[in-house]
């Protein structure tokens, strides 16, 4: 009670698109009478009975869903059951003095006595404990918990407790991040610990070469998990192994890099490169876990902290919040949260997901006419840019973080570019564009004059 399950669960249930039950609504509809009323007229047990059918009914909906349990749900262990085999139960999480001032002097028939209320609260604790799969404050908590991603700072430590299962596992790291970080995870993996293997630092370790070496490596079996620490590279290159070594394993990521914190980690999408071409071979194939800890970005060199934030001031744009003011640790869970939202929305990346590609249109081109000697980071920052202005939005913030600077290319080149990335269809491009902070639109057709026009002002001269 108290715990903001109504409000939080209508967020979340939005946030992932889903349908939202509120238990005690569903109730108070179908007696037509409020719970107190309920309570008062026919007694506790008759409302329990109708809570029990309705939450019953609710968990065994056969589309995905939100579901707000009442307070005292847990006390049916038919719904304990159902619970258990069909949900991820999350414990919204209130200390009792502010579950207390947000019940008192409502409806509620068990909180019209403050004592009362301390004491049912203190006996509901164990059984909350014992049936919660995970613990929220926040709708971005939940949502975390429901993609299966674990932020906390120290988090690292905890690596065999949240690599899932009991198997075996190797871990896979680029040679960098091994000499920084590979003992720690080495010494949190225990004796799960059963290999350790290295990738070459960044675009290398994308390539059919490393895959075929790391698949001839590993000596997991189907219950293994391959364990990917690093930074979007070496998750790339590991996951897509780990979908394919003995037609897929588990695998948990441990993204090491800002870029991957908030972005490259989370989704489930996995590749290598071709000669021709980034991320051209690849697998959906969601991390059973995604431990993300902070921490880990102490050690990164400041120009890569910068990419990184040029997803952040995206994510930040996306989601409608100033994400990039926060904290680093929290500035991470947020944006964290927010690509876990989309991604559980469109896991196979077929419509909504395609927001994430705010400003990459203009920015891909670049780093094609580039020749790839422009920084992803640097090409977001001035994709965003064109990206704001062909939706008339604000670009402050992203010339006061990103400070974006003109890039020397070859316009037709990287109109050629732009071209191709997109497949513009009788000369209009689709973009994903963003009118008003906090509200994208993909899949938008702009006229090819505009696009160039913007394309060009990104070009130095
Ligand atoms: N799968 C996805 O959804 C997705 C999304 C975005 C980007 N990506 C991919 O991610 C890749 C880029 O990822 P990235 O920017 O993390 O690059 P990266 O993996 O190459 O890491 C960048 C550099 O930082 C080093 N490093 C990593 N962690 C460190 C740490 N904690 N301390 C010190 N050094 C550290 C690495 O050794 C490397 O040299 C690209 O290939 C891109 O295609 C994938």
């Amino acid at each position: 009670m108290g715990a903001g399950k109504t409000t939080i669960g209508a967020d979340v249930a939005r946030r992932l698109d889903r349908p939202f039950w509120d238990v005690d609504f569903a109730i108070e509809n179908h007696v037509d009478a409020s719970v107190g009323e309920i309570f008062d007229q026919r007694g506790e047990a008759a409302f329990r009975a109708v809570e029990e059918r309705l939450t019953l009914e609710a968990l065994r909906s056969r589309v995905p869903s939100v579901v707000a349990l009442g307070g005292g749900g847990l006390g049916s262990a038919a719904v304990r059951e159902e619970l258990a085999r069909t949900a991820l139960a999350v414990h919204v999480e209130v200390d009792v003095d502010e579950a207390w001032r947000r019940s008192a002097r409502t409806d509620r028939p068990l909180a019209r006595d403050e004592a009362a209320f301390r004491e049912l609260y203190e006996e509901r604790q164990p059984a909350y404990a014992a049936a919660a799969d995970a613990r929220a404050r926040d709708a971005d908590n939940i949502v975390l918990a429901a993609g299966g991603v674990h932020v906390g700072l120290g988090s690292l430590e905890l690596l065999a407790e949240l690599v899932p299962g009991d198997g075996a596992a190797a871990l896979v790291a680029d040679a960098r991040v091994a000499g920084i970080h590979g003992a720690a995870a080495q010494l949190a993996l225990g004796t799960r610990l059963a290999s350790t293997h290295e990738l070459p630092v960044g675009e290398d370790a994308k390539t059919v070469t490393t895959a075929g070496r790391l698949w001839q490596e590993l000596t997991l079996d189907r219950n293994g998990t391959l364990v990917a620490l690093g930074g979007g590279c070496t998750t790339d290159a590991a996951g897509f192994v780990a979908a394919t070594y003995l037609r897929g394993v588990e695998w948990t990521t441990v993204p090491t890099t800002l870029v991957g914190q908030v972005d490259a980690a989370i989704g489930g999408k996995t590749g290598i490169n071709l000669t021709h071409g980034k991320n051209l071979v690849g697998a959906f194939h969601w991390p059973g876990r995604v431990v993300v800890d902070p921490a880990l970005l102490e050690t990164l060199p400041e120009h890569e902290r910068q990419e990184g934030m040029a997803e952040v001031v995206k994510t930040g744009l996306l989601a409608g919040e100033p994400l990039w003011e926060l904290p680093v640790a929290e500035l991470v869970r947020r944006c964290a949260a927010f690509k876990t939202a989309v991604c559980l929305r469109d896991p196979l990346d077929r419509g909504p997901r395609a927001i994430l590609n705010l400003g990459h249109t203009f920015a891909h081109a670049l780093e094609a006419a580039a020749g790839f000697e422009l920084s992803h980071g640097r090409a977001v920052a001035l994709g965003l840019l064109a990206a704001l202005r062909l939706s008339g939005a604000a670009t402050g913030a992203v010339e006061d973080v990103l400070r974006p600077q003109r890039v020397r290319v070859d316009r037709e080149q990287a109109w050629q570019a732009l071209q191709r990335d997109k497949k513009a269809v009788d000369g209009r491009v689709r973009l994903v564009l963003l009118p008003a902070p906090g509200d994208p639109v993909y899949g938008v057709e702009v006229p090819a004059a505009d696009v160039r026009r913007e394309l060009d002002a990104l070009i130095a001269d």
